[in-house]
Formats: C-alpha cells, structure tokens, sequence
C-alpha cells in the first residue's frame, strides 16, 4: 500500500507542513490514454494529482442494444482500505465467492471482498465498501480519452 505525502509528513509531526506547501502542490494532469473498443475492455492507467499516483480503469459499457457503448473510468483504489482492485469478466465466480447478485463483469477487490458493478456507475453491491468507486471524468476524442480530473477526496479514507 502506497504511503501518501500527507501521511508521512504526519508520521513526523510536521503534518502543519502539508498545510502550508498545499498552495504549491502540482495539480492534476490530464493524460491521454486509448479509449477501448470492445464491450468489457478495461484500459489501465496512471493519473497524476497533487503528487499523488492513481491506478485507474477506463471500461467500455454495452448500450442497450449490446453494442459498444459509454465508457466508465473509475479510480482502481478501493474506498475501503485503499486495496488496488481489479477487474472481474468471471463475474459467476465472484457472485459464488460474494453471494452478490450480478450479470455482468465486475471491480473485484480482493483484500476484503467488495464488488463494484459497472452497470450502476460503479456502485459498491457486496463487501464492506463504504461507497463507490471514485471517478475519473474524461473527454472522448475518437480512438482516445483524455482523462481530465479525479473527483474530490478520492483516495481518503475515513
Ligand atoms: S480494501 Fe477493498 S474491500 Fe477492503
């Protein structure tokens, strides 16, 4: 698990310190990543904020006709413990695993279980999860995404 700046500079007692140098954190950093093609495909990346690496999935969703549809792109760190999860197209193994209902391929966090669906924006289904994935917001340019931010507070835990 990835130590965040904030923690260590509280783990020294200078967490006054990130107070003062927040002014002058680098600020998120759009990045084009290729936008998938295929219903189900998952594109990994890597997104820069205020010094900070995270792991994300922009997914493909079928339309209502089975075609490919939007795509989805979720932080990867679970909102739970901050666990990297991952993604699930064996979605009968984790409903056996879970007891979660589900038809269609999921976000699998393994450390404790929880299950994101896809199909409802990524919204926790089974597990201890306190919420749903964090979300990315992006623009779609043809063949590829730029991903432009990360929601506030991703990555916090409570
Ligand atoms: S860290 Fe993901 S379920 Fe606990």
């Amino acid at each position: 698990m990835a130590l965040r700046r904030s923690d260590f500079l509280k783990g020294l007692g200078l967490g006054w310190l990130g107070l003062v140098l927040a002014p002058f954190k680098a600020r998120a950093a759009p990045r084009v990543v290729p936008k998938p093609k295929q219903v189900w495909e998952a594109v990994e990346f890597d997104f820069e904020k205020n010094g900070e690496t995270f792991p994300g999935y922009a997914l493909r969703l079928p339309d209502a006709s089975g075609a490919p549809g939007d795509v989805l792109s979720v932080c990867r760190l679970c909102p739970h413990e901050r666990c990297t999860f991952g993604f699930e197209t064996n979605f009968e193994a984790v409903g056996r695993m879970t007891g979660a209902q589900i038809a269609n391929p999921v976000f699998f966090c393994r450390c404790h279980m929880s299950v994101f669906d896809p199909s409802k924006q990524a919204a926790v289904v089974s597990g201890p999860a306190p919420r749903g994935a964090w979300r990315f917001t992006h623009e779609d340019k043809g063949t590829q995404l730029l991903i432009t931010s990360l929601e506030d507070g991703a990555g916090t835990i409570k």
